[in-house]
């Protein structure tokens, strides 16, 4: 039997090693690791499971490159960058790690709020490359007593939820499942989304990417919200309409993004490969283009997806890994999915 991992950076490839001799040392399974994130560039036909990260494409084209596949294992809790229903149609099993510290994410998030709530990023790049401590243009706003909406309410959101009472803030929140029990018990309403969006200060998203929420956040509903209002992303880059948002933000029909996660977020880490892909599709040149527009503005923070990025969610998202690839082999595999 053998894993082959794939976009495994150093800091990832000790600790995997280590925890996979021992945990594999009796099923006698072999691993290789690559840094390469395209699975068509370093196919293993020997390959019995491919364990990747979010930048691994995991389609058709990359399932036929690997004639033996059984088992595919992503180190991150969305999995949309893996065709689950041609998966599922080869009897594929898919593996994520479902839950590894939501907290990790959720306190980015604020991070982002703050940094533009507070103009953080903006004052300490003025004392960087100027040397000047003038205040002009760097005054901010208070997050007690404002509306904060989130959007979501599963594992993240509820933390989002938990920090936004910290701060004072006042939640409402949307969620096609709401759990009217913990909104009863953590002090936050549910609301339309309608409502959410003119109601909130701050608008945070912490949906999985489907069909159903992919562009959730189009030209209407961010015409929705208010001109003073912040939106957060830390889920994913194709929940919001790229095109649309540097739209409103250049209209400023709201008043500032921080995103952690981007459309087109995989080209943009390599341009060259992307241009040299074949044909890139005109939408998603546009969401390049317009990816480029929103990291030149003044009231935009974009981070290159690392809210998940602590030691010890690393640490976690590693050794549940480990774990699914262990319980596979075992014969009873653990944390599937399977196509919404
Ligand atoms: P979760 O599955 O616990 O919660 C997602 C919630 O979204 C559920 O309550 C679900 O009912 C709700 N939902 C589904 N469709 C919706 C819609 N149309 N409108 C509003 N709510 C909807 O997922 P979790 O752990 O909270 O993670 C959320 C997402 O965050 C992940 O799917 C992933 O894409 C992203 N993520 C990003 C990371 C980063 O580093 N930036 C790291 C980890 C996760």
């Amino acid at each position: 039997m053998k894993i082959a991992f794939y976009g495994v950076r150093p800091e990832e490839e000790s600790y995997l090693k280590e925890r996979f001799s021992s945990a594999m040392a009796a099923t006698g399974a072999s691993a290789a690791y690559s840094a390469e994130r395209d699975l068509l560039k370093a196919a293993d036909p020997d390959a019995d499971a491919v364990c990747v990260f979010i930048d691994s494409l995991v389609d058709k084209a990359a399932m036929d490159a690997f004639p033996k596949l059984k088992l595919v294992v992503t180190r991150s809790t969305g999995y949309d960058h893996i065709d689950v229903g041609e998966a599922a149609a080869r009897g594929i099993v898919v593996s994520s790690v479902p839950s590894y510290g939501e907290n990790t994410v959720a306190e980015f998030a604020f991070g982002l709020i703050l940094a533009l709530s507070r103009k953080i990023y903006a004052a300490a790049d003025q004392v960087k490359e100027t040397g000047s401590f003038a205040m002009d243009g760097l005054r901010g706003f208070d997050l007690l007593g404002k509306t904060i909406g989130v959007v979501g309410t599963g594992r993240i959101g509820r933390h989002a939820i938990r920090m936004a009472g910290g701060f004072g803030m006042k939640v409402v929140a949307y969620d096609p499942s709401p759990d009217e029990k913990a909104a009863a018990g953590s002090g936050f309403r549910y609301a339309g989304m309608d409502e959410l969006l003119a109601a909130s200060d701050v608008v945070t998203l912490h949906v999985p990417l489907t069909k159903e929420t992919e562009h959730m956040m189009n030209a209407a509903a961010l015409a929705k919200m208010k001109p003073s209002a912040l939106l957060i992303n830390t889920s994913r880059g194709g929940i919001v309409d790229t095109g649309a948002l540097v739209q409103a933000l250049a209209a400023k029909t709201i008043a500032g993004a921080g995103l952690d996660v981007l459309e087109e977020e995989g080209a943009i880490k390599d341009e060259a490969a992307f241009l040299a892909s074949g044909h890139p599709k005109e939408e998603e040149l546009k969401a390049v283009l317009a990816d480029h527009a929103l990291m030149k503005m003044p009231n935009v923070i974009v981070t290159p997806h690392v809210a998940f990025n602590t030691d010890e969610a690393l640490r976690r998202i590693l050794s549940t890994t480990v774990d699914d690839i262990k319980a596979w082999a075992e014969g009873a595999p653990i944390n599937t999915v399977r196509a919404s």
